[in-house]
């Protein structure tokens, strides 16, 4: 009987990837997925570190899990517990010492050691269950930075979601003086190019139609390819948009500004599977708080770059990431902030409380801002980002936009798709469709989506494009 796998992902998007890597890594194990927790023979939590109360919040979940093994009585002894993730990578013997019922700490370099972490501690957990006494956990704890790469060691399943993510590029060499990312997740990395090309083609081959090239500054990618040089990620998503057939849309994500070089740029005005909706974080738009945070670029370097983002594409929309009440952040540099989103024109975008984490040089800077304060500052900006997010939105409707349709509803004969803007796009349509571009006229604003109606059918044939193919 097949063990089942429950996965906790918090976090960004290289947590969804490295989460479905896992479950992927452990299938020939015998476990397959479970959306229950207490069902689960296996669970992950797959942690993240980036703001405060991250490993309280792991804590929190770890004691709900002793309860649910608890209410499955000896039957729940067999539950595998592991830690994965930024957390467990920053604070990996504090977990072990604190909940000692864990059996597996891995971060996030190391997860492709996982069969054989689970192997040890299904051994020693049935050492342990046989033996009397309070019930403790295998304790493995690998969170080393290895000289392997795990890309070498992972594979990715026989079928994909319509739109799939796909890891390029990892780590991070900025140190931000906020942010905990280069800790946690290490140096800064590139997957060679043609392991990248041919995930691309796997992913592809299993269902998917766009991919999301993910990367903590997936725009600083150097990858090596065949012949010994140095591909920029222009160069590998002109390469991907040319080689791989069937893949109708490529994204990227994070990028920094100062990453953003001439043929990236360029790729944005000449490569149409590249869609015009980009997520550059600038976190203030303040200099004087820029400088402090250590971003290596002014609020001008950024304003330039969207500028030519737009000569090379002029319906280029685009989010963001802000940090409000950073230490020594005063009203006028909080009124820059401001003026950069109205002026930018964000159309969406993600906004924190500036959050202190221990190590990093911000959280003993002087100067730090009363909650209050910071509190005041996100309700104002989330307010403005919100407008700018609903005026974009309304402006779409009654314009017909092609719409790739990349899951079934969770009404009947209902199905999600997305604009070429990550505008989600309700429509009722027949889910054969799916893994489909068609053009849809937005209809209406719904309270997180668009709602739409099929405009034109693609040409359909009795076959599909990838059965043409075979
Ligand atoms: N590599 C990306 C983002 C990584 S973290 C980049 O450079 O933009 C995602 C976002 O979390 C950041 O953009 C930042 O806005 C936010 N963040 C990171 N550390 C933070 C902290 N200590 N407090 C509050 N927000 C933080
Ligand atoms: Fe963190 Fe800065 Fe690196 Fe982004 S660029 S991951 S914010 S250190
Ligand atoms: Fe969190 Fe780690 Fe991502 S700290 S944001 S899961 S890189």
């Amino acid at each position: 009987m097949a063990k089942k796998l429950f996965i906790k992902t918090y976090g960004c998007q290289m947590n969804v990837y490295d989460s479905a890597r896992m479950a992927e890594l452990l299938a020939p194990l015998g476990y397959a997925a479970t959306e229950d927790a207490r069902d689960a023979d296996m669970v992950i939590l797959n942690t993240c570190h980036i703001r405060e109360k991250a490993s309280e919040k792991v804590f929190s979940e770890l004691g709900r899990l002793r309860a649910d093994r608890r209410e499955r009585g000896a039957a729940g002894e067999g539950m595998i517990v592991a830690v994965a993730g930024c957390v467990a990578q920053a604070e990996g013997a504090e977990i072990i010492r604190r909940a000692p019922e864990v059996d597996i700490v891995l971060g996030p370099q190391t997860y492709h050691r996982l069969p054989e972490l689970v192997a040890r501690a299904t051994r020693a957990r049935a050492e342990k269950v046989a033996k009397p006494g309070p019930f403790r956990g295998a304790g493995l704890l690998d969170t080393e930075f290895p000289a392997e790469s795990k890309f070498d060691a992972l594979t990715v399943a026989e079928t994909s979601p319509v739109s799939a993510f796909l890891a390029v590029q990892e780590g991070c060499d900025k140190f931000c003086t906020f942010c905990v990312v280069p800790y946690t997740r290490g140096a800064e990395f590139s997957r060679p190019v043609a392991q990248i090309i041919a995930e691309a083609k796997a992913l592809v081959a299993g269902g998917a139609r766009e991919v999301t090239l993910l990367g903590q500054n997936v725009n600083a990618y150097h990858g090596e390819a065949a012949d010994g040089s140095t591909w920029s990620l222009a160069r590998l998503i002109r390469a991907l948009a040319d080689r791989v057939p069937d893949l109708m849309r490529i994204r990227y994500t994070t990028s920094h500004p100062r990453d953003m070089d001439d043929d990236l740029i360029a790729a944005h005005g000449d490569v149409p599977q590249l869609m015009p909706f980009l997520h550059l974080p600038v976190q203030s738009g303040s200099d004087r708080m820029l400088e402090a945070m250590n971003r290596q670029h002014g609020a001008d370097l950024f304003r330039r770059v969207v500028g030519r983002l737009r000569d090379a594409r002029p319906d280029l929309t685009l989010s963001s990431d802000f940090i409000v009440g950073f230490p020594g952040e005063t009203e006028v540099d909080f009124a820059a902030t401001m003026d950069l989103v109205r002026e930018t024109g964000f159309v969406m975008a993600y906004s924190f409380k500036y959050s202190p984490r221990a190590g990093t040089p911000a959280a003993v800077m002087p100067a730090q801002v009363p909650e209050a304060e910071k509190d005041a500052r996100l309700a104002q900006l989330q307010d403005l980002l919100n407008t700018q997010q609903r005026d974009f939105n309304r402006a779409t409707v009654g314009k017909v936009l092609p719409v790739l349709l990349e899951k079934t509803g969770r009404r009947e004969g209902q199905l999600v798709g997305k604009t070429p803007y990550a505008q989600a796009v309700h429509i009722d349509a027949d889910p054969a469709m799916l893994g489909r571009m068609i053009d849809v006229r937005i209809e209406d604003l719904g309270r997180f989506s668009l709602k739409g109606s099929v405009e034109t059918m693609p040409f359909v044939t009795a076959h599909s494009p990838m059965e043409v193919r075979a």
